[in-house]
């Protein structure tokens, strides 16, 4: 595995998006396409205030940049204020534009949670991805219960895009965002398989928080996946990297 160990969130976070930032600048240049694969949540949030800014302030051309989400709720409204379709318009399409106009909107692509057929909606999301050409370099977090998207214990390896039960423990952990009532949560999540993920060329994965400090030190420990725990299938791809804040 290969991690990188940093003394605190600030630190993590700004490393990732100078990372992040430099990548986008490199392959903007030679071929004027960056795909960015991006998770919702608290562990990206304050990368993506860094990143945005140094997009933002850069003399880039953002034309051809577009982002793919993980992950949403399903059934959900796309107007629904707890959407992940809202917490992507407001800290990172949206100021994105308003700093460098040439990354538009439309590019920023995500599950419609309110697509009566999710069925198809995955199918036609992975088309998007391939595509797009594929995911240049794809963002994670790491559930309390070791997934990764929304992808629950059990999840196959070789998982595609489709709809999913959410566990217990993923409610729970996510009704804080939902006024602390476990009622109004979704029952289900429309996200990328496992499968889909790993064909990303590169992944970084932010952990932080005490909450994942054993799971995290249970994956350090494996040197082969288990469907117990998703992110444990990260072993079997060439090129991630864990930036971990936890001591
Ligand atoms: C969200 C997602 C999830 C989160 C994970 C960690 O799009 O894909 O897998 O990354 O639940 O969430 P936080 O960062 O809130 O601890």
């Amino acid at each position: 595995m290969n991690i990188k160990h940093f003394t605190n969130h600030d630190e993590s976070s700004a490393h990732v998006a100078q990372y992040i930032f430099d990548r986008i600048q490199t392959k903007i240049g030679e071929s004027g396409t960056f795909v960015l694969g991006l998770a919702t949540g608290a562990s990206p949030k304050l990368m993506y205030q860094n990143l945005v800014r140094l997009l933002g302030e850069s003399e880039l051309d953002l034309s051809g940049l577009h982002t793919f989400n993980l992950d949403e709720y399903y059934p959900i409204r796309q107007s629904h204020p707890n959407s992940y379709f809202q917490e992507m318009y407001r800290s990172f399409w949206k100021p994105l534009n308003e700093l460098n106009p040439t990354f538009e909107i439309p590019n920023g692509h995500i599950l419609n949670g309110e697509n009566p057929k999710p069925e198809f909606e995955c199918r036609i999301y992975e088309k998007m991805i391939e595509k797009a050409g594929g995911i240049d370099f794809q963002v994670l977090g790491l559930g309390v219960n070791g997934h990764i998207g929304f992808n629950e214990p059990g999840s196959s390896g070789t998982s595609r895009t489709r709809m999913i039960d959410l566990t217990p423990e993923t409610r729970e952990a996510n009704k804080i965002y939902f006024g602390n009532d476990l009622e109004k949560v979704p029952t289900n999540g429309l996200t990328m398989g496992i499968g889909t993920i790993l064909e990303s060329k590169e992944i970084v994965m932010i952990v932080t928080g005490e909450k994942k400090r054993d799971l995290f030190q249970k994956l350090e420990q494996r040197d082969t996946p288990t469907e117990e725990i998703p992110a444990s299938f990260l072993l079997n791809h060439p090129n991630t990297t864990f930036y971990s804040d936890l001591e």
